[in-house]
C-alpha cells in the first residue's frame, strides 16, 4: 500500500480504510505513534515496535500546545516536518497524521481532561497544566485513529502512567505499549530537547544520566 501523509480528519480516515481493507483485509490491525516531530532515533524505535504490533503503523506530529505552559518553549520547539516524513516513511511507517491547530483546537473547543493525582505530583508540580494537555491530545488522537494499539517510551515515564489510567478510565479499546528508554552511546536519554543542551551541558547530561 502506498505511503500517505495526510492533514485532516476525513482524509485520515480515508487512508486507515483504505489500508485496512488493502492487501490485507479488514482484520488489519492499527498502531499509533503519537509524537510532536523532530524525529529522532527513539520516536524510530517507537515505530520498530509498532510494527511488531499492528499491520498498519500511523504515527502522527503535532506540537501540542495545551502542554506547553506561557513560560516553555512553544514557539522554538524544533520542526522538521518534511525530514519527519521521509524518517518515518524510512521505518516502515503507513500513515502520518499532520493536524491543523483548528482541527485539534476548533475556536469554541472546551475540553480538558485531567487525570488529577498522577498529574500533580513530580513534574506536574512544575508543569501544573502540562499533563492536563498531554492528557487531553492523546485521548484526541486516539479517538480520531481508533488505533488498536498506541506506543510510548519509558522516558516519559509519568506520562505513560497517566495515559494508561485515561485508556482505562474512558475504556478506550486501545492497548498502551511501552518500550524501554533509548539512550545514545553516551547513555543518555535521546529527546527532543537535547538539541537544545550547549556542548557543555550534554557532557554534564551525559555523566549524570542513571541506567
Ligand atoms: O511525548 C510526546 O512527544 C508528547 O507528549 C505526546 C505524547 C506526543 C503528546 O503530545
Amino acid at each position: 500500500m502506498e505511503f500517505e501523509v495526510v492533514r485532516s480528519l476525513r482524509a485520515l480516515h480515508s487512508a486507515i480504510a483504505r489500508h485496512r481493507h488493502g492487501p490485507l483485509n479488514s482484520a488489519a490491525s492499527l498502531a499509533i505513534v503519537p509524537t510532536m516531530g523532530a524525529i529522532h532515533e527513539a520516536h524510530e524505535q517507537l515505530i520498530v515496535e509498532a510494527k511488531k504490533h499492528a499491520d498498519i503503523v500511523m504515527a502522527s506530529i503535532f506540537v501540542n500546545p495545551k502542554q506547553f505552559a506561557k513560560n516553555e518553549d512553544l514557539n522554538k520547539y524544533p520542526k522538521s516536518e518534511e525530514q519527519d516524513i521521509q524518517k518515518l516513511k524510512d521505518r516502515g511507517c503507513d500513515i502520518v497524521f499532520i493536524p491543523e491547530i483548528n482541527l485539534m483546537y476548533p475556536d469554541d473547543f472546551d475540553l480538558t481532561i485531567d487525570v488529577p493525582n498522577l498529574s500533580s505530583v513530580l513534574c506536574g508540580k512544575s508543569r501544573p497544566h502540562h499533563f492536563q494537555g498531554v492528557a487531553t491530545v492523546v485521548a484526541k488522537l486516539l479517538l480520531q485513529s481508533n488505533a488498536d494499539y498506541a506506543i510510548f517510551g519509558e522516558k516519559d515515564f509519568q506520562q505513560l502512567l497517566i495515559i494508561k489510567t485515561l485508556v482505562k478510565s474512558l475504556n478506550i479499546s486501545c492497548k498502551i505499549v511501552e518500550i524501554g528508554t533509548v539512550r545514545n552511546k553516551e547513555g543518555l536519554a535521546i529527546s527532543s530537547r537535547n538539541a537544545y543542551l550547549s556542548e557543555k551541558n550534554r557532557k554534564i547530561a551525559n555523566e549524570i544520566n542513571i541506567i
